[in-house]
């Protein structure tokens, strides 16, 4: 019995200095002094020892209980610590690092453009209206008064998704979803991106942006649209800015016209910006046609209205300078950035 006891002594010695984490500590506890544990199994076999065995193995048994129980404690104690250490040198902040830095972005300047032009046209009373880019045939040529046979509906100038939906070239579409949702008085700009068949080069890109506007009301002529369009081009281009609008033929408005502003970079005289004439193109417009409004079921007898619509990229090309619209699509930081 005394080698018994002598033997569980040393493979718990042996055992408890091999164990490497808590939990390998509490398997030993169980394995030894657990209900079925080799040391509780001595005290049970107690019972049927003789009394002068009883008298040696008895103290002989609590010893080892007290010293496996001791070594039991130290190793846990041991491995607990080492353990915790570990954790916090995994978990420690070195607070004399470098901080991370954070990029701040900057607005794309097409975006700086329409937002620029938006505020303009907000400050005088207007909303924003939005359409889809993703259009009905209707909405973009019959409900704007553009005959069968107009060269834009062809498939070789606009992107057809089926035989009646498009991706719509231009914003007059919002005019039609305006006047078929709204009543007079009113007053919208609708910016948003556009898409056509064209090869891209340094002017054209097959999509690009523009901003619509629309007012309807009674009594609008004209002189609505000219004064308007002049204000806005004085604030976009500077108050010297001069404009003057020549005749042209949009099917959705009748009569229509072009808008050209004086050169901001000559101021007239002629230059390379505006090809040594002083004027510069902006924009097309017009007194709305009869047959746009009657879309909407608009009196057209009471109700006039003018339209416009302008090319972002080209106003933001001519505002910055930039000489190449694929410049605005290819996302380079070194570019973009210039327009903080
Ligand atoms: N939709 C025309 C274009 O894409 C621009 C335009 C011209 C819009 C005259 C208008 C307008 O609203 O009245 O070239």
């Amino acid at each position: 019995m005394q080698e018994r006891i002598q033997e569980i002594l040393n493979e718990a010695k042996e055992k408890i200095a091999q164990a490497a984490t808590p939990e390998d500590v509490e398997q030993l506890r169980v394995g030894f002094l657990g209900k079925k544990g080799k040391i509780t199994d001595i005290f049970k076999m107690m019972g049927k020892l003789d009394k002068e065995e009883k008298k040696t193995i008895g103290p002989a048994a609590n010893k080892v209980k007290n010293e496996v129980d001791a070594l039991i404690n130290e190793k846990m104690a041991e491995l607990k610590e080492k353990a915790k250490q570990a954790r916090f040198k995994m978990e420690s902040i070195d607070v004399t690092e470098p901080g991370k830095g954070y990029k701040v972005g900057v607005k794309h300047p097409l975006t700086i453009t329409m937002e620029e032009v938006s505020r303009i046209f907000m400050s005088m009373g207007y909303s924003i209206a939005e359409g889809p880019q993703v259009e009905t045939v209707f909405n973009v040529f019959d409900g704007l008064n553009s005959p069968p046979n107009h060269p834009s509906r062809d498939l070789t100038d606009t992107f057809y998704i089926t035989e009646d939906t498009v991706l719509r070239p231009h914003t007059s579409s919002v005019q039609v979803r305006t006047l078929k949702t709204k009543k007079p008085p009113i007053k919208v700009i609708s910016p948003g991106r556009c898409f056509r068949c064209d090869t891209p080069d340094a002017t054209h890109s097959p999509m690009f942006h523009q901003i619509e506007g629309l007012v309807v009301d009674e009594g609008i002529t004209m002189a609505d649209l000219k004064g308007t369009l002049d204000s806005m081009a004085k604030q976009l281009f500077g108050s010297n800015t001069r404009t003057k609008f020549r005749p042209h033929h949009f099917p959705f408005t009748e009569p229509s016209a072009e808008m050209d502003v004086s050169c901001f970079v000559c101021g007239g005289k002629g230059c390379r910006v505006c090809g040594g004439n002083g004027w510069i193109e902006i924009l097309g417009c017009g007194m709305v046609h009869p047959n746009v409004l009657e879309v909407g079921d608009i009196d057209t007898e009471k109700y006039t209205g003018f339209a416009f619509g302008m090319g972002v990229e080209r106003i933001a090309m001519l505002k910055y300078g930039v000489s190449d619209i694929r410049l605005f699509y290819e996302n380079d930081k070194r570019f973009i950035e210039q327009f903080k």
